[in-house]
Protein backbone atom coordinates (compact mmCIF):
# COMPACT_ATOMS: atom_id res chain seq x y z
CA UNK A 1 0.00 0.00 0.00
CA UNK A 2 1.50 3.12 -1.03
CA UNK A 3 1.12 6.55 1.67
CA UNK A 4 2.54 9.74 1.00
CA UNK A 5 1.88 13.27 2.75
CA UNK A 6 1.47 15.13 0.17
CA UNK A 7 -1.71 16.88 -1.19
CA UNK A 8 -4.08 13.70 -2.22
CA UNK A 9 -4.33 13.02 -6.00
CA UNK A 10 -7.30 11.79 -7.91
CA UNK A 11 -7.68 8.60 -8.74
CA UNK A 12 -6.25 6.99 -11.78
CA UNK A 13 -9.72 7.43 -14.64
CA UNK A 14 -11.33 4.54 -16.03
CA UNK A 15 -9.44 3.02 -18.92
CA UNK A 16 -13.01 2.56 -21.00
CA UNK A 17 -11.96 0.13 -23.70
CA UNK A 18 -15.44 -1.26 -24.11
CA UNK A 19 -18.61 -0.18 -24.30
CA UNK A 20 -20.39 -0.16 -20.57
CA UNK A 21 -22.65 -3.21 -21.11
CA UNK A 22 -19.83 -5.22 -22.16
CA UNK A 23 -17.88 -4.02 -18.96
CA UNK A 24 -20.54 -5.03 -16.87
CA UNK A 25 -21.17 -8.42 -18.32
CA UNK A 26 -18.10 -9.17 -17.69
CA UNK A 27 -17.91 -8.11 -14.05
CA UNK A 28 -21.34 -10.42 -14.20
CA UNK A 29 -19.47 -13.16 -15.58
CA UNK A 30 -15.88 -13.47 -14.19
CA UNK A 31 -15.75 -11.06 -11.43
CA UNK A 32 -12.55 -12.93 -9.68
CA UNK A 33 -10.74 -11.99 -13.62
CA UNK A 34 -11.98 -8.87 -13.89
CA UNK A 35 -10.45 -7.78 -10.38
CA UNK A 36 -7.18 -9.68 -10.79
CA UNK A 37 -6.41 -7.66 -14.22
CA UNK A 38 -7.37 -4.47 -12.24
CA UNK A 39 -4.99 -4.78 -9.23
CA UNK A 40 -1.75 -5.97 -11.22
CA UNK A 41 -2.67 -2.88 -13.33
CA UNK A 42 -3.11 0.12 -10.99
CA UNK A 43 -2.37 -1.64 -7.03
CA UNK A 44 -4.14 -1.69 -4.31
CA UNK A 45 -7.04 0.75 -5.49
CA UNK A 46 -8.71 1.33 -8.56
CA UNK A 47 -11.86 2.22 -10.07
CA UNK A 48 -14.06 -0.51 -11.57
CA UNK A 49 -16.38 2.27 -13.39
CA UNK A 50 -17.36 5.65 -13.42
CA UNK A 51 -18.29 5.25 -9.31
CA UNK A 52 -16.91 2.71 -8.11
CA UNK A 53 -13.76 1.88 -6.48
CA UNK A 54 -12.59 -0.95 -5.35
CA UNK A 55 -10.04 -1.47 -2.30
CA UNK A 56 -7.93 -4.81 -1.84
CA UNK A 57 -5.68 -3.56 1.23
CA UNK A 58 -6.47 -4.91 4.74
CA UNK A 59 -5.50 -1.01 5.95
CA UNK A 60 -7.60 0.86 3.08
CA UNK A 61 -10.61 -1.63 4.30
CA UNK A 62 -9.89 -0.60 8.25
CA UNK A 63 -10.62 3.03 7.19
CA UNK A 64 -13.41 1.79 5.33
CA UNK A 65 -15.39 -0.03 8.22
CA UNK A 66 -13.90 2.81 10.33
CA UNK A 67 -15.86 5.42 8.66
CA UNK A 68 -19.22 3.33 8.64
CA UNK A 69 -21.92 6.01 9.07
CA UNK A 70 -19.71 8.77 9.50
CA UNK A 71 -18.20 9.51 6.53
CA UNK A 72 -19.36 7.06 4.78
CA UNK A 73 -22.93 5.69 4.56
CA UNK A 74 -24.39 1.83 3.52
CA UNK A 75 -27.71 2.99 1.84
CA UNK A 76 -30.25 -0.24 1.62
CA UNK A 77 -31.10 0.95 -2.06
CA UNK A 78 -27.51 -0.08 -2.66
CA UNK A 79 -28.83 -3.65 -3.11
CA UNK A 80 -32.00 -2.58 -5.10
CA UNK A 81 -30.85 -5.58 -6.59
CA UNK A 82 -32.28 -8.46 -4.44
CA UNK A 83 -35.77 -6.44 -3.60
CA UNK A 84 -37.24 -8.42 -5.76
CA UNK A 85 -36.45 -11.74 -3.52
CA UNK A 86 -36.33 -9.78 -0.33
CA UNK A 87 -38.76 -7.28 -0.35
CA UNK A 88 -38.75 -3.53 0.54
CA UNK A 89 -38.15 -4.74 4.90
CA UNK A 90 -35.00 -6.43 5.03
CA UNK A 91 -32.10 -5.33 6.74
CA UNK A 92 -30.07 -5.68 3.27
CA UNK A 93 -32.26 -3.12 2.23
CA UNK A 94 -32.40 -0.31 4.93
CA UNK A 95 -30.54 2.13 5.62
CA UNK A 96 -29.54 4.46 8.53
CA UNK A 97 -31.59 4.48 12.13
CA UNK A 98 -33.69 1.84 10.61
CA UNK A 99 -30.68 -0.68 9.64
CA UNK A 100 -29.08 0.15 12.91
CA UNK A 101 -32.01 -0.94 14.81
CA UNK A 102 -33.19 -3.63 12.85
CA UNK A 103 -29.97 -5.42 13.32
CA UNK A 104 -30.03 -5.26 16.60
CA UNK A 105 -33.75 -7.05 16.67
CA UNK A 106 -31.80 -9.64 14.55
CA UNK A 107 -28.72 -10.36 16.66
CA UNK A 108 -29.59 -12.32 19.57
CA UNK A 109 -30.91 -15.34 18.36
CA UNK A 110 -27.67 -16.17 16.63
CA UNK A 111 -25.25 -15.59 19.45
CA UNK A 112 -25.60 -17.18 23.30
CA UNK A 113 -28.05 -20.05 24.03
CA UNK A 114 -30.30 -20.26 20.71
CA UNK A 115 -26.64 -20.42 19.06
CA UNK A 116 -25.85 -23.19 21.03
CA UNK A 117 -29.08 -25.28 20.17
CA UNK A 118 -28.30 -24.83 16.75
CA UNK A 119 -25.26 -27.02 17.01
CA UNK A 120 -27.20 -30.49 17.52
CA UNK A 121 -29.77 -29.45 14.37
CA UNK A 122 -26.54 -29.02 12.80
CA UNK A 123 -25.15 -32.83 13.75
CA UNK A 124 -28.46 -34.68 13.49
CA UNK A 125 -29.00 -33.42 9.75
CA UNK A 126 -25.25 -34.28 8.96
CA UNK A 127 -25.59 -37.28 10.50
CA UNK A 128 -28.81 -37.97 9.21
CA UNK A 129 -27.93 -37.51 5.57
CA UNK A 130 -24.57 -39.83 5.75
CA UNK A 131 -26.39 -42.72 7.28
CA UNK A 132 -28.30 -42.57 3.81
CA UNK A 133 -25.17 -42.89 1.49
CA UNK A 134 -24.08 -45.69 0.85
CA UNK A 135 -20.76 -47.16 -0.45
CA UNK A 136 -20.13 -46.37 -4.20
CA UNK A 137 -23.11 -43.67 -4.32
CA UNK A 138 -22.52 -40.77 -6.94
CA UNK A 139 -22.80 -36.77 -4.93
CA UNK A 140 -22.10 -34.02 -6.36
CA UNK A 141 -20.61 -31.92 -3.06
CA UNK A 142 -22.74 -29.02 -3.96
CA UNK A 143 -26.42 -30.39 -3.86
CA UNK A 144 -25.10 -32.38 -0.77
CA UNK A 145 -23.97 -29.10 0.86
CA UNK A 146 -27.10 -27.49 -0.20
CA UNK A 147 -29.79 -29.79 1.47
CA UNK A 148 -27.69 -29.66 4.83
CA UNK A 149 -28.01 -25.87 4.49
CA UNK A 150 -31.18 -25.66 3.69
CA UNK A 151 -32.59 -28.22 6.44
CA UNK A 152 -30.32 -26.51 8.89
CA UNK A 153 -31.87 -23.05 8.33
CA UNK A 154 -34.96 -24.53 8.29
CA UNK A 155 -34.81 -26.02 11.21
CA UNK A 156 -33.21 -22.73 12.72
CA UNK A 157 -35.18 -20.01 11.38
CA UNK A 158 -38.82 -21.63 11.15
CA UNK A 159 -38.23 -24.64 13.62
CA UNK A 160 -39.56 -26.98 11.29
CA UNK A 161 -38.16 -29.74 10.40
CA UNK A 162 -40.82 -31.80 8.61
CA UNK A 163 -44.45 -32.18 7.50
CA UNK A 164 -46.46 -31.04 4.23
CA UNK A 165 -45.33 -27.15 4.16
CA UNK A 166 -41.74 -27.87 4.83
CA UNK A 167 -42.20 -30.11 2.37
CA UNK A 168 -42.79 -27.78 0.11
CA UNK A 169 -41.04 -24.68 1.24
CA UNK A 170 -37.32 -26.27 1.40
CA UNK A 171 -37.76 -26.92 -2.69
CA UNK A 172 -39.40 -23.43 -3.36
CA UNK A 173 -36.78 -21.91 -1.48
CA UNK A 174 -34.00 -24.42 -3.44
CA UNK A 175 -35.86 -23.69 -6.46
CA UNK A 176 -35.61 -19.41 -6.52
CA UNK A 177 -32.00 -19.71 -5.64
CA UNK A 178 -31.22 -21.76 -8.13
CA UNK A 179 -32.98 -19.50 -10.82
CA UNK A 180 -30.34 -17.60 -10.47
CA UNK A 181 -27.37 -19.64 -9.69
CA UNK A 182 -25.88 -19.27 -13.35
CA UNK A 183 -24.63 -15.86 -14.71
CA UNK A 184 -26.61 -16.09 -17.77
CA UNK A 185 -29.54 -16.75 -15.07
CA UNK A 186 -28.92 -14.38 -12.64
CA UNK A 187 -28.58 -11.12 -15.57
CA UNK A 188 -32.55 -10.71 -15.28
CA UNK A 189 -31.64 -9.56 -11.49
CA UNK A 190 -28.87 -7.02 -12.86
CA UNK A 191 -31.30 -6.09 -15.89
CA UNK A 192 -34.89 -4.59 -14.95
CA UNK A 193 -35.96 -4.50 -18.50
CA UNK A 194 -35.31 -8.17 -18.63
CA UNK A 195 -37.72 -8.57 -15.82
CA UNK A 196 -41.04 -10.21 -17.58
CA UNK A 197 -43.94 -12.25 -16.10
CA UNK A 198 -43.07 -14.82 -18.70
CA UNK A 199 -39.81 -17.31 -18.98
CA UNK A 200 -37.45 -17.33 -15.84
CA UNK A 201 -38.94 -14.05 -14.64
CA UNK A 202 -42.17 -15.52 -14.41
CA UNK A 203 -41.66 -18.97 -12.85
CA UNK A 204 -39.33 -16.77 -10.37
CA UNK A 205 -42.02 -14.34 -9.09
CA UNK A 206 -44.90 -17.57 -9.09
CA UNK A 207 -42.60 -19.75 -6.43
CA UNK A 208 -41.72 -16.33 -5.02
CA UNK A 209 -45.93 -15.41 -4.46
CA UNK A 210 -46.31 -18.88 -3.37
CA UNK A 211 -43.34 -19.64 -0.92
CA UNK A 212 -44.81 -15.93 0.50
CA UNK A 213 -48.24 -17.74 1.34
CA UNK A 214 -46.35 -20.72 2.97
CA UNK A 215 -44.46 -18.01 5.39
CA UNK A 216 -48.24 -16.51 5.69
CA UNK A 217 -50.01 -19.61 7.15
CA UNK A 218 -46.79 -20.38 9.30
CA UNK A 219 -46.99 -17.24 10.94
CA UNK A 220 -50.26 -17.62 11.61
CA UNK A 221 -49.99 -21.04 13.17
CA UNK A 222 -46.75 -20.16 15.24
CA UNK A 223 -48.61 -16.80 16.84
CA UNK A 224 -51.55 -19.13 17.97
CA UNK A 225 -49.21 -21.76 19.37
CA UNK A 226 -47.63 -19.53 20.90
CA UNK A 227 -50.99 -18.22 22.35
CA UNK A 228 -51.65 -21.31 23.44
CA UNK A 229 -48.69 -21.40 25.41
CA UNK A 230 -46.70 -24.52 23.47
CA UNK A 231 -44.16 -22.69 21.37
CA UNK A 232 -42.34 -21.75 25.24
CA UNK A 233 -38.87 -24.14 24.87
CA UNK A 234 -38.65 -23.06 20.99
CA UNK A 235 -34.88 -21.41 20.10
CA UNK A 236 -36.48 -21.01 16.16
CA UNK A 237 -35.54 -17.49 15.16
CA UNK A 238 -39.05 -17.42 14.24
CA UNK A 239 -40.25 -17.93 17.45
CA UNK A 240 -37.62 -15.27 19.14
CA UNK A 241 -38.52 -12.55 16.27
CA UNK A 242 -42.24 -13.11 16.60
CA UNK A 243 -41.78 -12.09 20.77
CA UNK A 244 -39.15 -9.04 20.19
CA UNK A 245 -39.94 -5.19 20.41
CA UNK A 246 -38.44 -2.49 19.08
CA UNK A 247 -37.14 0.79 21.06
CA UNK A 248 -41.11 1.83 21.06
CA UNK A 249 -42.22 -1.55 22.42
CA UNK A 250 -44.03 -2.72 18.93
CA UNK A 251 -43.42 -6.16 17.52
CA UNK A 252 -42.26 -6.50 13.96
CA UNK A 253 -45.17 -6.48 11.40
CA UNK A 254 -46.33 -9.32 8.71
CA UNK A 255 -44.79 -7.60 6.22
CA UNK A 256 -40.99 -7.27 8.25
CA UNK A 257 -41.27 -10.40 9.56
CA UNK A 258 -41.92 -11.75 5.82
CA UNK A 259 -38.79 -9.97 4.66
CA UNK A 260 -36.49 -10.61 7.30
CA UNK A 261 -36.92 -14.22 7.16
CA UNK A 262 -36.39 -14.28 3.06
CA UNK A 263 -33.47 -12.42 3.94
CA UNK A 264 -32.33 -14.99 6.10
CA UNK A 265 -33.23 -18.00 4.14
CA UNK A 266 -31.87 -16.21 1.09
CA UNK A 267 -28.09 -15.06 2.92
CA UNK A 268 -28.25 -18.42 5.02
CA UNK A 269 -28.48 -20.99 2.50
CA UNK A 270 -26.22 -20.64 -0.56
CA UNK A 271 -23.48 -18.80 0.91
CA UNK A 272 -22.88 -21.56 3.43
CA UNK A 273 -23.51 -24.49 0.56
CA UNK A 274 -20.85 -22.69 -1.33
CA UNK A 275 -18.13 -22.81 1.19
CA UNK A 276 -19.24 -26.48 2.53
CA UNK A 277 -18.80 -27.62 -1.03
CA UNK A 278 -15.93 -26.33 -1.45
CA UNK A 279 -14.30 -27.18 2.15
CA UNK A 280 -14.96 -31.19 0.85
CA UNK A 281 -13.16 -30.44 -2.39
CA UNK A 282 -10.28 -29.21 -1.16
CA UNK A 283 -9.76 -32.01 1.37
CA UNK A 284 -9.71 -34.57 -1.50
CA UNK A 285 -7.40 -32.67 -3.56
CA UNK A 286 -5.24 -31.97 -0.28
CA UNK A 287 -4.85 -35.65 1.09
CA UNK A 288 -2.39 -34.39 3.44
CA UNK A 289 -4.29 -32.27 5.32
CA UNK A 290 -7.52 -34.89 5.60
CA UNK A 291 -5.00 -36.72 6.94
CA UNK A 292 -4.56 -33.81 9.61
CA UNK A 293 -7.81 -33.77 9.93
CA UNK A 294 -8.47 -37.14 10.78
CA UNK A 295 -5.99 -37.38 13.44
CA UNK A 296 -7.46 -34.40 15.08
CA UNK A 297 -11.28 -35.52 15.03
CA UNK A 298 -10.48 -39.27 15.94
CA UNK A 299 -8.68 -38.05 19.08
CA UNK A 300 -12.26 -36.17 19.89
CA UNK A 301 -14.36 -38.53 22.77
CA UNK A 302 -17.72 -39.82 21.29
CA UNK A 303 -20.03 -37.54 23.73
CA UNK A 304 -18.28 -33.76 22.94
CA UNK A 305 -21.10 -31.64 22.27
CA UNK A 306 -21.16 -30.68 18.66
CA UNK A 307 -20.22 -26.95 19.24
CA UNK A 308 -16.83 -28.30 20.65
CA UNK A 309 -16.36 -28.07 17.09
CA UNK A 310 -15.81 -24.80 16.46
CA UNK A 311 -12.89 -25.12 18.51
CA UNK A 312 -10.97 -27.81 16.95
CA UNK A 313 -7.59 -26.00 15.74
CA UNK A 314 -7.29 -27.81 12.48
CA UNK A 315 -10.57 -28.04 11.65
CA UNK A 316 -11.19 -24.73 11.91
CA UNK A 317 -7.89 -23.97 10.10
CA UNK A 318 -9.18 -25.46 7.23
CA UNK A 319 -12.83 -23.72 7.17
CA UNK A 320 -10.73 -20.56 7.74
CA UNK A 321 -8.48 -21.44 4.56
CA UNK A 322 -11.44 -22.79 2.60
CA UNK A 323 -13.09 -19.30 3.29
CA UNK A 324 -10.41 -17.74 2.60
CA UNK A 325 -8.29 -19.23 -1.03
CA UNK A 326 -12.08 -18.58 -2.45
CA UNK A 327 -14.19 -16.43 -0.49
CA UNK A 328 -18.36 -16.30 -1.04
CA UNK A 329 -18.45 -12.86 -1.74
CA UNK A 330 -16.20 -11.32 -3.70
CA UNK A 331 -16.50 -8.16 -1.62
CA UNK A 332 -18.60 -6.53 0.74
CA UNK A 333 -21.87 -4.42 0.21
CA UNK A 334 -20.62 -0.85 -1.45
CA UNK A 335 -20.39 1.84 1.11
CA UNK A 336 -21.16 5.32 0.00
CA UNK A 337 -18.86 8.36 0.18
CA UNK A 338 -21.13 11.16 2.03
CA UNK A 339 -17.89 13.42 2.60
CA UNK A 340 -14.86 13.59 0.91
CA UNK A 341 -11.74 12.43 2.60
CA UNK A 342 -8.18 10.97 1.90
CA UNK A 343 -7.20 6.97 1.58
CA UNK A 344 -3.93 6.08 0.56
CA UNK A 345 -2.85 9.06 -1.02
CA UNK A 346 -5.86 9.22 -3.49
CA UNK A 347 -9.07 11.78 -3.08
CA UNK A 348 -12.30 10.26 -2.33
CA UNK A 349 -15.00 11.72 -3.17
CA UNK A 350 -18.88 12.29 -2.17
CA UNK A 351 -21.10 9.45 -4.12
CA UNK A 352 -18.30 7.74 -4.96
CA UNK A 353 -19.04 4.45 -3.69
CA UNK A 354 -16.24 2.00 -2.11
CA UNK A 355 -16.22 -2.02 -2.28
CA UNK A 356 -13.30 -3.71 -0.09
CA UNK A 357 -12.62 -6.59 -1.98
CA UNK A 358 -12.57 -10.00 -0.09
CA UNK A 359 -10.98 -11.48 -2.44
CA UNK A 360 -7.99 -9.03 -3.41
CA UNK A 361 -7.03 -9.09 0.50
CA UNK A 362 -7.66 -13.12 0.78
CA UNK A 363 -4.99 -13.11 -2.55
CA UNK A 364 -2.09 -10.07 -1.33
CA UNK A 365 0.82 -12.12 -1.50
CA UNK A 366 1.90 -9.88 1.66
CA UNK A 367 -0.46 -11.32 4.00
CA UNK A 368 -0.43 -14.53 2.66
CA UNK A 369 2.19 -15.80 0.34
CA UNK A 370 1.35 -18.28 -2.01
CA UNK A 371 -1.88 -16.64 -1.58
CA UNK A 372 -3.43 -19.31 -4.19
CA UNK A 373 -2.14 -22.59 -2.01
CA UNK A 374 -5.00 -24.16 0.12
CA UNK A 375 -2.86 -24.09 3.04
CA UNK A 376 -4.85 -24.15 6.18
CA UNK A 377 -1.54 -24.53 8.14
CA UNK A 378 -1.06 -20.41 7.77
CA UNK A 379 -4.23 -20.23 10.31
CA UNK A 380 -1.69 -21.94 13.01
CA UNK A 381 1.32 -20.01 12.26
CA UNK A 382 0.17 -16.93 12.88
CA UNK A 383 -2.89 -14.49 13.59
CA UNK A 384 -5.03 -12.13 10.99
CA UNK A 385 -6.33 -9.46 11.82
CA UNK A 386 -10.50 -8.50 10.99
CA UNK A 387 -9.39 -6.47 7.76
CA UNK A 388 -6.53 -8.95 7.15
CA UNK A 389 -9.27 -12.24 7.24
CA UNK A 390 -13.14 -10.84 6.41
CA UNK A 391 -14.65 -13.61 5.05
CA UNK A 392 -17.85 -12.22 6.41
CA UNK A 393 -17.10 -8.38 5.88
CA UNK A 394 -17.21 -5.69 8.85
CA UNK A 395 -18.37 -2.50 9.87
CA UNK A 396 -22.29 -1.55 10.29
CA UNK A 397 -23.17 -3.94 7.95
CA UNK A 398 -20.80 -7.48 9.05
CA UNK A 399 -22.54 -10.72 8.60
CA UNK A 400 -25.09 -11.32 11.00
CA UNK A 401 -25.40 -14.91 10.90
CA UNK A 402 -21.41 -15.57 10.87
CA UNK A 403 -20.93 -17.92 14.00
CA UNK A 404 -23.90 -19.86 12.54
CA UNK A 405 -22.31 -20.42 8.94
CA UNK A 406 -19.04 -21.36 10.36
CA UNK A 407 -20.41 -24.02 13.32
CA UNK A 408 -22.38 -25.56 9.79
CA UNK A 409 -18.96 -25.60 8.35
CA UNK A 410 -16.90 -27.11 11.28
CA UNK A 411 -19.94 -29.65 12.37
CA UNK A 412 -20.64 -30.91 8.23
CA UNK A 413 -17.04 -31.29 7.82
CA UNK A 414 -15.70 -33.01 11.22
CA UNK A 415 -18.91 -35.47 10.77
CA UNK A 416 -18.52 -36.59 7.27
CA UNK A 417 -15.10 -36.57 7.29
CA UNK A 418 -14.91 -38.37 10.71
CA UNK A 419 -17.01 -41.10 9.40
CA UNK A 420 -16.44 -41.41 5.82
CA UNK A 421 -14.32 -41.74 2.89
CA UNK A 422 -14.77 -40.01 -0.15
CA UNK A 423 -13.03 -39.67 -3.53
CA UNK A 424 -13.60 -36.91 -6.56
CA UNK A 425 -15.15 -38.20 -9.62
CA UNK A 426 -13.18 -34.95 -11.89
CA UNK A 427 -9.61 -34.31 -11.88
CA UNK A 428 -10.09 -31.35 -13.39
CA UNK A 429 -8.96 -28.33 -10.75
CA UNK A 430 -12.90 -26.66 -9.99
CA UNK A 431 -12.91 -23.11 -10.51
CA UNK A 432 -15.57 -20.77 -8.79
CA UNK A 433 -18.25 -19.03 -11.16
CA UNK A 434 -20.74 -16.93 -10.11
CA UNK A 435 -24.06 -17.92 -8.35
CA UNK A 436 -26.62 -14.69 -7.86
CA UNK A 437 -24.58 -12.66 -5.40
CA UNK A 438 -21.91 -15.36 -4.52
CA UNK A 439 -19.93 -17.29 -6.18
CA UNK A 440 -19.56 -21.07 -5.58
CA UNK A 441 -17.45 -24.08 -7.23
CA UNK A 442 -17.98 -24.07 -11.06
CA UNK A 443 -20.36 -27.18 -12.10
CA UNK A 444 -20.81 -28.46 -8.49
CA UNK A 445 -18.24 -31.02 -7.17
CA UNK A 446 -18.35 -34.51 -8.41
CA UNK A 447 -17.42 -36.86 -5.32
CA UNK A 448 -17.67 -40.64 -4.39
CA UNK A 449 -19.33 -41.43 -1.23
CA UNK A 450 -16.49 -44.57 -0.83
CA UNK A 451 -17.99 -46.24 2.27
CA UNK A 452 -17.66 -45.72 5.84
CA UNK A 453 -14.38 -46.05 7.82
CA UNK A 454 -14.62 -48.72 10.68
C1 LIG B 1 -20.17 -18.94 4.78
C2 LIG B 1 -21.32 -18.31 4.91
C3 LIG B 1 -21.52 -16.83 4.83
C4 LIG B 1 -20.72 -15.85 4.29
C5 LIG B 1 -19.35 -16.01 3.63
C6 LIG B 1 -21.38 -14.57 4.49
C7 LIG B 1 -20.86 -13.35 4.11
C8 LIG B 1 -21.50 -12.13 4.29
C9 LIG B 1 -20.95 -10.84 3.90
C10 LIG B 1 -19.60 -10.63 3.22
C11 LIG B 1 -21.85 -9.89 4.25
C12 LIG B 1 -21.71 -8.38 3.99
C13 LIG B 1 -20.86 -7.72 5.08
C14 LIG B 1 -20.42 -6.30 4.77
O1 LIG B 1 -20.90 -5.65 3.82
O2 LIG B 1 -19.56 -5.79 5.49
C15 LIG B 1 -22.98 -10.56 4.86
C16 LIG B 1 -24.10 -9.94 5.36
C17 LIG B 1 -25.19 -10.61 5.87
N1 LIG B 1 -25.29 -11.96 6.14
FE1 LIG B 1 -23.91 -13.35 5.73
N2 LIG B 1 -22.57 -14.79 5.14
C18 LIG B 1 -22.70 -16.15 5.36
C19 LIG B 1 -23.73 -16.79 6.03
C20 LIG B 1 -24.83 -16.17 6.56
C21 LIG B 1 -25.87 -16.83 7.34
C22 LIG B 1 -25.85 -18.30 7.76
C23 LIG B 1 -26.82 -15.88 7.61
C24 LIG B 1 -28.10 -16.00 8.37
C25 LIG B 1 -28.81 -17.10 8.54
C26 LIG B 1 -26.36 -14.62 7.03
C27 LIG B 1 -27.03 -13.43 7.10
C28 LIG B 1 -26.53 -12.21 6.68
C29 LIG B 1 -27.28 -10.96 6.76
C30 LIG B 1 -28.71 -10.80 7.28
C31 LIG B 1 -26.43 -9.96 6.27
C32 LIG B 1 -26.74 -8.47 6.14
C33 LIG B 1 -26.32 -7.67 7.35
C34 LIG B 1 -26.70 -6.21 7.25
O3 LIG B 1 -27.09 -5.74 6.19
O4 LIG B 1 -26.57 -5.52 8.28
N3 LIG B 1 -25.15 -14.84 6.41
N4 LIG B 1 -22.73 -11.92 4.89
Amino acid sequence: MATTSFAPRPLPPMVKKSAAWIRAFRWILNPLDVLEKRRDRFGDIFRINSRAVVLGHPDYISELFARDGRELSTPGANNGILQPILGDQSVLLLSGDRHRHRRKLLLPPFHGRALQSYGSIIERVAQDMSDQWQPGQRLNGRKVAEELTLRVIMETVFGIGGGDRYQEMGPLMSEMVNMISTPAKSTFLFFKSWQKSWGPWGRFERSRDRLDQLLRQELEDRRAEMERGDADNRQDILSLLLTTRDENGDPLSDIELRDELVTLLFAGHETTASALAWAMYWLQVQPECLEKLREELDGVPEDTPPMAMTKLPYLMAVCNETLRIYPVTVGVFPRLVEAPFTLGGYQIDEGQALIGSVYLVHHHPDIYPEPDRFRPERFLERTYSATEFMPFGGGSRRCIGSALAMAELAIAVGTWVKQGNFELRDSDSLKPARRGITMGPKGGVKMKFVGRRS
